[in-house]
């Protein structure tokens, strides 16, 4: 048995440029990855099985078993490049809310790649892990690398970046459901039919990184998704307002949306900005009491606990 984690991201910086000849959009992304991880477990088996399982706040009827599944399809591109049959038992305990910009079903994939080369004793070369995680998902790549990275091409490409700041974030995912990546994206391209062939350069963020200053950074934040993600679902203005007022250095939609990340100054600012929240949202008298998570950043990509 083999037990692998995997974090979630936000886009610090998210430059979308018009759509290219294969339908993709070129990046210029800086992904951090946050301490909100799942966790794929592997054991030996004769054939393949995969269940999932997770927190309270994961719609887990969302996540589809079959081959839509980024875990079964990295279990079928692992053991196609080395010839096997793909074989396995494999658990997904998900504390990553589903498609909620968050990447979580490319932290499944990217821990399902690890795991499975373990657990088959393959032992792929990294290059070979990120050549396949890249066919799996413009963002899987990243989730093997974790850390801060800049991500080019369509997100695939990725380097890592230097990042010595210890960043406090607090992400509310959202209760209405998730938000499609192609239909946002989609609307990116009706809201901004001028959009340049060039993403809009990193470099701003990148030199705010640099300084761990959580002030500096704040201010660099950039995501040109997020106007896109606002039109499909307005309710999350009014959120990220809230956040802001609360204590907030900014908030920001996370990657497609719809999560909502909140950078904070400080681990008491963080607990402030996430206790007030939650309070605000039972003053309401909502149904149900939102969630709201509180994350370090940035920690570690795929990589084998047990
Ligand atoms: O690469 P991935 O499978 O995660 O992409 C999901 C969808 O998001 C793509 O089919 C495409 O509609 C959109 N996308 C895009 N440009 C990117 C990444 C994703 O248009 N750079």
């Amino acid at each position: 048995m083999i037990t692998v984690r995997a974090a979630a991201k936000v886009n610090l910086h998210l430059g979308v440029g018009a759509p290219r000849e294969d339908g993709f959009h070129p990046l210029e992304t800086v992904y951090q990855a946050v301490g909100l991880c799942d966790d794929v477990v592997a054991y030996a088996a004769d054939g393949w099985d995969l269940q999932v399982r997770g927190s309270d706040w994961v719609d887990l009827d969302a996540v589809p078993l079959d081959r839509r599944n980024l875990v079964a399809r990295a279990a079928e591109v692992l053991a196609a490049h080395h010839g096997l049959r793909r074989t396995g038992h494999v658990e997904v305990v998900k504390s990553i809310p589903v498609a909620g910009g968050l990447a979580g079903g490319s932290a499944d994939a990217a821990a399902a790649l690890v795991a499975l080369d373990r657990l088959w004793d393959v032992q792929t070369p990294d290059e070979d892990l990120l050549a396949l995680a890249a066919e799996l998902g413009s963002d899987v790549p990243f989730a093997l690398l974790g850390g801060t990275a800049l991500g080019t091409g369509r997100g695939e490409l990725v380097e890592p970046v230097a990042d010595d700041g210890s960043w406090w974030w607090v992400l509310v995912p959202s209760r209405e459901g998730g938000l499609s990546t192609p239909a946002v994206y989609r609307r990116f391209d009706e809201l901004r039919p001028d959009a340049p062939a060039t993403p809009p350069s990193a470099q701003a963020l990148l030199t705010a990184v640099a300084t761990g200053e959580p002030l500096a950074l704040a201010r660099a934040l950039h995501n040109d998704l997020q106007e896109a993600a606002l039109d499909l679902r307005p309710d999350l203005a009014a959120l990220l307002a809230r956040g802001e007022a609360e204590g907030a250095l900014r908030g920001i939609v996370s990657g497609s949306g719809p999560t909502c990340a909140f950078l904070c100054s400080t681990a008491d600012e963080a607990r402030a900005v996430a206790g007030a929240l939650q309070g605000r949202d039972a003053d309401d008298g909502a149904d149900d009491p939102v969630t709201v998570l509180v994350a370090t950043a940035p920690v570690a990509g795929a990589h084998v606990v047990v």
